[in-house]
């Protein structure tokens, strides 16, 4: 088993332990709500309905592969409750996102407002946020309480421009005046921020120093901001039946992705299209081809490209090492190149 694989099976672990706060005798569905969207109960529950886990597997590379002087070979177990807060968070903001983008299928399966509906589903959702800070608060057992307080401060500040980042988002939804200048605040706080919240706080527990953290972060920061441009080129173009989303979603939502912001700046066929009337389930294919033709799948593809480079000068910097170091390099590569 390589050390990535190790990690996963870490965090698959943590994530239960945490969640398992609520598996209370007058709660227990509440506590199936959350355990269906970690993907281990329900209807198609298995390793195909977890999600990537990346934000975590990310954190932990991250302190793993910083080469300090406290750092031994297993420094990275001590920042599993990190990671783990971190794809609590990612988890919460998924369930929340659902409702909001009104989406039905995440990951192959019904969503859970879809099965529970939207009120408890919100109430899911908030579950998941208040286990991730319990989560991150057992730091405190292998960390100093200053170091713990850096974590907190990281995810919370996190958790903070990802709600404007989503705020961003939904008020975007159906205007005709953006500019892709608006687009890189609204993913910067959506998802970049996260990313970053990944190889920051990693960093920052294999106790590496401050210019070193900040390289780190900006690595994570890119690399939210490519994944992000791919997530838009794959909720145009993605195959459902492995994105586990449904692909109509976005142009229906009245979504400002990249593709959508490239093709409104040319004012061609797309932009008279998009502006004359909401688009609908049906339009989708023939919506998709237009913007294909006028290039915008191919300008978002070379944006993530960009970013991903962009990323890569920063982990450079950054200089992880050993193993972790280049799995942690080679993921950064892969997920330019994701379909999922
Ligand atoms: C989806 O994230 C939401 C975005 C920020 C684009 P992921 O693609 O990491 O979702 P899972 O966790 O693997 O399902
Ligand atoms: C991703 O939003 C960001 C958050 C959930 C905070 P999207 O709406 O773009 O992501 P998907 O495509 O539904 O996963
Ligand atoms: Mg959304
Ligand atoms: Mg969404």
């Amino acid at each position: 088993m390589n050390l990535q694989e190790t990690m996963l099976i870490a965090i698959e672990a943590e994530l239960q332990t945490q969640v398992s706060r609520l598996e209370k005798k007058h709660t227990k569905e509440f506590h199936q709500m959350l355990t269906y969207h970690m993907g281990w109960s329900g209807e198609g529950a298995g390793t195909q309905a977890t999600g990537k886990r990346i934000r975590p597997l990310i954190t932990l590379l991250a302190t793993a592969s910083t080469n300090e002087e406290h750092n031994l070979s297993s420094n990275w177990l001590n920042a599993v409750p990190a990671a783990s807060a971190i794809e609590l968070i990612h988890n919460f903001s998924l369930v929340h996102d659902d409702i909001q983008d009104n989406s039905e299928l995440r990951r192959g399966r019904k969503t859970v407002w879809t099965k529970w509906g939207q009120p408890q589903a919100i109430n899911a959702g908030d579950g998941l946020f208040v286990i991730a800070y319990q989560s991150i608060l057992d730091l405190s057992k292998h960390y100093a309480a200053d170091v713990v307080v850096r974590a907190l401060q990281i995810l919370s500040d996190a958790c903070l421009l990802l709600t404007q980042g989503q705020y961003l988002d939904m008020a975007y939804e159906n205007r005709h005046d953006l500019s892709i200048d608006d687009y890189w605040h609204m993913i910067g706080g959506k998802t970049a921020t996260l990313l970053s919240a990944c190889t920051h706080m990693g960093a920052l527990l294999g106790y590496a120093d401050d210019q070193k953290i900040e390289a780190y972060r900006l690595f994570g920061y890119h690399l939210g901001l490519a994944f992000q441009v791919q997530d838009d080129v794959l909720g145009i173009w993605g195959d459902e039946a492995v994105t586990g989303k449904s692909v109509a979603s976005d142009l229906v939502e009245g979504k400002n992705s990249l593709p959508v912001l490239y093709a409104l700046e040319k004012d061609a066929a797309f932009a008279k299209r998009w502006k004359s009337a909401p688009i609908t389930a049906d339009d989708v294919q023939e919506i998709a081809k237009l913007l294909e033709d006028e290039g915008a799948k191919t300008y978002a593809e070379k944006i993530s490209a960009e970013q991903t480079e962009q990323a890569l000068l920063y982990a450079k910097q950054a200089e992880p090492s050993g193993e972790a170091g280049e799995l942690l390099l080679g993921l950064a590569n892969k997920l330019l190149k994701r379909n999922q």
